[in-house]
């Protein structure tokens, strides 16, 4: 297996660092072979390249590298943001482009809480909070049709539209219901959206979701519109299963499901695309704060790397890969209990000790 690694900025490459970790460990234990190459994409070399940084300039990542990065089993990658780049620049350079150019049409977001993480939720636990967010990852309020009018007057108009497309919306909604599937847990597929109110996009996704549905028989269908589903995560997170729902919509949601699920360093995701090249990260952002500090929580990371092993076995019916996978996430389990917090710089431990916690408990299991 290859994969291209892309630290990025701020924390990224410590965290990432500590999931390269666990992933040596956990290739010597089943004998997955691999090899890993480092691409250097970040705001820093944006702006030691001469990039505006108050305006895209110059690209973050060039063409040619993103033909590269088509030749690798999977991307992994740390996190992007810089705090002298203005807001925009790196996320639709770098994440953006990247999901859009290698049609990374879903962004699989696991809600987990693992053992010993305190949730803010009063009285849930790890029973209680357990599914998956499937984010249409191409589309939607993202796909950046809109412009302005009368720019700078007071007649001015700006327009962003929210723009779904038959194709985009039923092979996420066709994602979401095979992994539902393979799940094999309510076998609950819940359709987050607003048909009260985007009466033409998200009627599109209704009647797309109920059609698909109906190839799906083992499977309940369900809908919530996004504020309701909102109140659920909070008092009732254990009725879901495995939800689907619109970039946007999507975006938001799965930062409260970050919170429930012990916040920003414990949250993973992939972008994927089962045809192509999937990118893994942690949801986190690059916490320059943070950066050089070792107190950094590399959990989310490391998950990432657990769904970078598991997502790319499925996708190639390597079971190695995917026992990997498991292992990482059997190791991660072990190993949040024994810390203090999931929050930086008051783990009970440094970035890398965790690190070596995770990557001990690979090794030590059978
Ligand atoms: C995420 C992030 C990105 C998004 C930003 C950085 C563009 O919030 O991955 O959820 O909105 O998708
Ligand atoms: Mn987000």
């Amino acid at each position: 297996m290859r994969i291209a690694v892309i630290g990025g900025d701020g924390t990224g490459p410590e965290v990432v660092a500590e999931g390269l970790k666990v992933l040596k460990a956990v290739s010597q234990k089943v004998g997955v072979d691999y090899e890993t190459s480092q691409f250097d994409v970040s705001g820093d070399r944006y702006l030691a390249a001469g990039g505006d940084p108050n305006e895209a300039s110059i690209p973050v990542v060039s063409d040619e590298e993103i033909d590269k990065l088509r030749e690798y089993d999977a991307i992994y990658l740390g996190a992007v943001g810089h705090p002298d780049i203005a807001p925009g620049i790196l996320e639709k350079g770098l994440l953006l482009h990247l999901r859009f150019a290698l049609d990374q049409y879903v962004n699989l977001r696991p809600v987990t809480l693992y053992p010993g993480v305190a949730t803010p939720l009063a009285g849930k636990g790890p029973q209680d909070i357990d599914f998956v967010v499937v984010r249409e990852n191409t589309e939607g309020l993202y796909g950046g049709m809109g412009g302005f009018q009368y720019k700078g007057t007071p007649q001015e108009v700006a327009t962003q539209i929210m723009c779904n497309t038959r194709m985009g919306v039923e092979r996420a909604i066709r994602y979401a219901f095979e992994l539902c599937r393979r799940r094999d847990d309510k076998k609950l597929c819940t359709l987050v959206g607003k048909t009260n109110v985007l009466t033409y996009a998200h009627d599109l996704w209704y009647r797309t979701f109920m059609e698909i549905g109906r190839e799906y028989g083992d499977i309940k269908k369900d809908y919530n519109h996004v504020d309701a589903c909102c109140m659920w995560f909070v008092k009732n997170p254990e009725y879901y299963d495995t939800i689907v729902v619109c970039n946007m919509f999507g975006d938001i949601i799965t930062d409260l499901g970050a919170m429930i699920q012990g916040g920003m360093g414990v949250a993973a995701g992939g972008n994927i695309n089962p045809q192509g090249v999937s990118m893994f990260e942690p949801i986190g952002g690059s916490a320059p704060k943070y950066t050089g500090k070792n107190v950094i929580n590399p959990i989310a990371a490391i998950s990432a790397l657990a769904m970078l092993l598991r997502e790319t076995g499925n996708n190639t019916r390597d079971v190695k890969l995917i026992d990997a996978g498991d292992r990482v996430e059997s190791a991660v389990r072990a190993v949040t209990p024994k810390m203090k917090s999931q929050s930086a710089g008051r783990m009970g431990y440094s970035t890398t000790q965790v690190g070596d916690m995770v990557a001990a408990a690979v090794t030590e299991t059978n």
